[in-house]
C-alpha cells in the first residue's frame, strides 16, 4: 500500500487545536493527494489515554501522518506502533515546537540541542514500525545563527537514523522570551538555508515551511526542495488547496465546487452528529469558517457558522442555510 501513496510535495502543517480530523476531513474533499498531517499528539497520551480520541480518523483521509511530541524513546516507539496501527501511513517527530509546556517536557524545540537523543527516538520509532518516521525541526534555536548547526544536526541522523524525510521550519525558534505564536513570526526566515540543505544532503527528503501563502510562491520553492509544507494559509483560506492536485500532481480533475462542498460538509456534520460520539456542530463549522475566504458574504458565512445562539440546536442545516447566503451573493460562472 505504501508504494501507492502520493510524494510529500505538498503537506498541511501539524497546527494544534487546528488539524483535527473534523479540519482534516474538509481538506481532503478539496484536494486529494496533499499530506495531511495531525496535531501534535503526545506520546504518553496515546499510550495511557483514550487511544480512539486521539487517534481515530476518517475513512478516506490518507495519506495523513500522525505527529507525535516526546522524548522519551520507548514511550515514541509503543505510540507509533499505535499510530501504525490505526493506519497512518507517517510517524513524524516533533522537534520544532517552542511551546514551555513543551520545554518542561524537554521535547520539541529544545531537541534540537540533544541530536543523541533525537536519534535514540528515531531509531526507537522506525524500529517499532513498517511506515516511514520523519522528522519537523527548525533552522536553529535562539541565536545560534549558522547554517552548521542545521547541517550538523541533519547531518547526524543522516549518519545515525534511518530517517530520509526532513521537514523544515525555516526560521529558529526562540526558547527565551517569545511566546509560540511570536516564535511563528518574528524570528527571520531563511529560506535559502533550507535550499541548501537539499544541495548539501541530495538524497534526503527536504520539505520547507514557514510563512507560505501562494501558489506561486509554492512553486518557487519546488525548484530547490522536494516539498512545501504550508500551515496557517491552508487553514484560514482553505480553499488555496482547490488547485492543488492539478498544479503540483498533475491532476485532471477539476477543482471542487464551492456548492459540492458544502453539500459534503453537511452530510459529514450530521453524520458525526448522530454517531453520538460527543462530535457537536461547533466541533466541525469551526474549521469552515475561512471557506469563503475572497468572497462575497464571507463575513456572513463565519457570523452565522460562529454565533452560539444557532449553533446551539446543533443542525447542521446551519451550514446550508449559511451557503445560501453566499451563493446568492455571488456570480457563479
Ligand atoms: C495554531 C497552530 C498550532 C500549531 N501546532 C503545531 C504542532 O502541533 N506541531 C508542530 O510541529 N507545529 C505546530 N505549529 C507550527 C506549524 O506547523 C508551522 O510550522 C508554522 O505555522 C509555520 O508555517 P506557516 O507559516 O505556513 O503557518 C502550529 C501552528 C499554529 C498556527
Amino acid at each position: 500500500m505504501t508504494q501507492d501513496l502520493p510524494p510529500r510535495r505538498l503537506a498541511v502543517a501539524p497546527m494544534l487545536d487546528w488539524t483535527d480530523r473534523h479540519y482534516r476531513y474538509m481538506a481532503r474533499q478539496i484536494t486529494r493527494h496533499t499530506w495531511l498531517y495531525s496535531e501534535m499528539v503526545n506520546a504518553g497520551a496515546i499510550i495511557y489515554g483514550d487511544q480512539d480520541r486521539f487517534l481515530a480518523f476518517n475513512d478516506g483521509e490518507q495519506p495523513v501522518a500522525l505527529q507525535l511530541g516526546g522524548s522519551e524513546p520507548a514511550d515514541l516507539a509503543k505510540a507509533a506502533k499505535a499510530a501504525e496501527n490505526y493506519g497512518y501511513n507517517e510517524v513524524n517527530l516533533n522537534c520544532g515546537c517552542p511551546s514551555p509546556r513543551v520545554q518542561k517536557g524537554a521535547f520539541g524545540a529544545c531537541l534540537m540541542n540533544e541530536v543523541g537523543l533525537v536519534a535514540d527516538c528515531l531509531n526507537a520509532m522506525q524500529d517499532a514500525v513498517q511506515i516511514p518516521v520523519t522528522i519537523k525541526h527548525r533552522i536553529g534555536i535562539d541565536r545560534q545563527t549558522e547554517y552548521q548547526t542545521l547541517t550538523d544536526f541533519v547531518g547526524t541522523l543522516r549518519e545515525k537514523t534511518a530517517c530520509k524525510t526532513y521537514i523544515v521550519h525555516a526560521r529558529n525558534a526562540w526558547l527565551d522570551g517569545l511566546s509560540p505564536k511570536e516564535n511563528r513570526d518574528v524570528p527571520p526566515l531563511k529560506y535559502d538555508y533550507v535550499y541548501r540543505l537539499k544541495q548539501d544532503f541530495p538524497d534526503l527528503e527536504i520539505l520547507i515551511n514557514g510563512g507560505i501563502t501562494t501558489n506561486q510562491q509554492i512553486a518557487g520553492h519546488l525548484k530547490h526542495v522536494d516539498g512545501v509544507m504550508v500551515g496557517r494559509e491552508a487553514y484560514h483560506n482553505p480553499m488555496i488547496m482547490r488547485d492543488w492536485d492539478r498544479l503540483f500532481y498533475n491532476g485532471s480533475a477539476a477543482p471542487i465546487e464551492y456548492a459540492d462542498l458544502v453539500q459534503r460538509l453537511f452530510a459529514y456534520s450530521q453524520a458525526q452528529i448522530q454517531a453520538g460520539r460527543g462530535t457537536i456542530l461547533r466541533h466541525i463549522v469551526r474549521h469552515t469558517l475561512g471557506l469563503m475566504h475572497g468572497l462575497n458574504k464571507a463575513r456572513v458565512w463565519r457570523r452565522m457558522l460562529s454565533d452560539a445562539a444557532l449553533l446551539k440546536d446543533n443542525d447542521g442545516s446551519l451550514i446550508l442555510e449559511a451557503w445560501q447566503e453566499v451563493e446568492r451573493a455571488n456570480s457563479w460562472e
